[in-house]
């Protein structure tokens, strides 16, 4: 059983799905904390809802930035959720070493494009844009970069020439949601045994 902190900023279809999993004795995990720097994100709605404790970032009014002091607040939080293993699920921030370096090795990301294909925002767009036959997902652990930490899984769907960035999306996330509660049930034994 390992214990999960999760990181979104939007819908929390994957944290839908991870809950998904365990509910369904898939993974053998726990969801002890669901944060969100997105006040009204669908994702804490989705949380507090199942019943799962929900927090909030305060990046302090800015944009895009993940400020190095709530990163502070956000290792804090975790750490004294018991958090063993870190999920960002839609996370639109970049993390930083105060974040980073309270849980080496234990941060993952999902995301929505083979890597190192079409890193950063909206991946789907740019395979379609940029006339990809096909795509996919990636989980990968988190490093400093945008999307550039190793990979852990990858699942490839095609790219149908009348696909518009939307029905694309539709597809990558169907097998986001098979792969990411799938590549963190395999960490989680990992974990148990060290
Ligand atoms: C997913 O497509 C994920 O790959 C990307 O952001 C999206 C989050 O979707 N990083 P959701 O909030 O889990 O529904």
């Amino acid at each position: 059983m390992i214990r999960l902190g999760i990181l979104g900023s939007g819908f929390g279809s994957n944290m839908q799905a991870i809950l998904d999993a365990i509910q369904d004795g898939k993974l053998e995990a726990e969801i002890v904390m669901v944060l969100s720097d997105i006040p009204h994100a669908y994702i804490l709605k989705r949380a507090a809802q199942a019943g799962l404790p929900t927090g909030l970032i305060d990046c302090r009014g800015l944009h895009s930035k993940f400020p190095e002091d709530a990163q502070r607040e956000t290792a804090d939080i975790l750490k004294q959720a018991g958090v063993e293993l870190i999920c960002l699920a839609g996370f639109m921030r970049l993390l930083r070493p105060p974040l980073l370096d309270a849980f080496p090795g234990r941060i993952i990301n999902i995301h929505p494009s083979l890597l190192p294909d079409f890193p950063g925002l909206d991946a789907w767009a740019q395979a379609v844009e940029a006339g990809a036959r096909q795509s996919g997902c990636t989980v990968h652990y988190v490093d400093t970069g945008m999307d550039t930490g190793p990979i852990i899984a990858q699942a490839r769907v095609p790219v149908h020439p009348d696909d518009t960035p939307g029905s694309l999306h539709a597809r990558i996330q169907g097998e986001e949601h098979k792969i990411y509660p799938a590549a963190i049930a395999k960490i989680a034994v990992e974990i148990n045994r060290e």
